[in-house]
């Protein structure tokens, strides 16, 4: 990779195509990359991993990639900051690049609570276990004040209230969070929490909460199909529409399994998959 500065200006990194010809860029990768893609987060999981704080301008030349990709990354920026990093990609896209986003899906969130909702009223007493996650997925992660939240305070307990719903809606995620928290537990022989003590966190110190807030763990925004599709559009994107997690204008996509695995097991089920194509003329 070529890195170039100009002075008193940014670093610019000129990336290689990869075996297949194409520049392919996964912003805010975390845990999640391929050595066929440039990989960049705020705190890289490894030496393969640029350093870059999305609420900056991208350190690329213009029409740099084929495609962009971003998986729960834009839920962690504020809407100015979201619409700043799209006119970024739109920037970095060539024109015809395809832009991919994956946002939890507030619209996915919204209905499994209304459905939760209208079970207990129609007289489902076990409903209440899905009524509460889906109040704690629909706002824990807006509101908490330290790691893993009420969500983690949740997978604590064991057994897991409504342990099967949860890990059909969160996929692997859920599976590798309890799991490690059960060995957590068996190492330190801290007993499980119980249920009614999920919401009863300790207080957090206002520093460690200042600090917490500044970690990026805390999402910011929502977007369901409607708004993202919005703000695609109001970023200078056409077409955007809703794709699968298999599904892609991405050459090849499925093989990179950032969605999901070969055998199209989804990594996270409870997410909005959306795409939309960089203009191929001046707007
Ligand atoms: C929930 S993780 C998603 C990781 C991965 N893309 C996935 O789908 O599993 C959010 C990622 O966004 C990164 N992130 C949050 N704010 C960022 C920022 N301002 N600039 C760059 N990366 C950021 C975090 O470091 C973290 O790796």
């Amino acid at each position: 990779m070529l890195t170039f500065a100009f002075p008193g200006r940014r670093r610019i990194q000129a990336t290689k195509p990869n075996a297949a010809g194409l520049k392919l860029l996964n912003l805010g990768c975390g845990a999640r990359r391929h050595p066929a893609w440039t990989n960049a987060d705020l705190a890289p999981a490894g030496d393969d991993v640029l350093h870059v704080d999305l609420r900056k301008p991208l350190p690329f030349p213009d029409r740099e990639f084929d495609a962009v990709y971003a998986s729960h990354v834009l839920e962690h920026l504020t809407p100015r900051e979201a619409t700043h990093l799209l006119g970024e990609v739109r920037r970095v896209l060539r024109p015809g690049g395809i832009a991919r986003v994956v946002v939890p899906d507030l619209e996915g969130i919204v209905r499994e609570y209304l459905a939760a909702v209208d079970a207990l009223d129609g007289g489902d007493d076990e409903a209440c276990w899905r009524h509460r996650w889906m109040t704690i997925e629909l706002l824990d992660q807006l509101v908490r004040t330290r790691p893993g939240g009420a969500m983690a305070r949740w997978w604590s307990c064991n057994p897991v209230p409504a342990d099967a719903f949860i890990r059909t809606r969160l996929g692997v995620q859920a599976t590798a969070a309890i799991e490690a928290i059960r060995s957590q537990q068996a190492a330190s022989g801290k007993p499980p929490l119980r249920p009614t003590e999920i919401l009863h966190a300790p207080p957090t110190s206002d520093r460690k909460a200042v600090r917490f807030s500044k970690s990026g763990e805390r999402h910011k925004w929502m977007y369901d199909r409607i708004s993202l599709g919005e703000l695609l559009a109001a970023s200078g994107f056409c077409e955007p529409r809703r794709v699968t997690a298999v599904e892609s204008r991405i050459a090849d996509f499925p093989a990179y399994e950032l969605d999901a695995d070969v055998e199209g097991a989804v990594h996270k089920p409870d997410s909005l998959f959306m795409e939309a194509v960089a203009p191929t003329a001046a707007l």
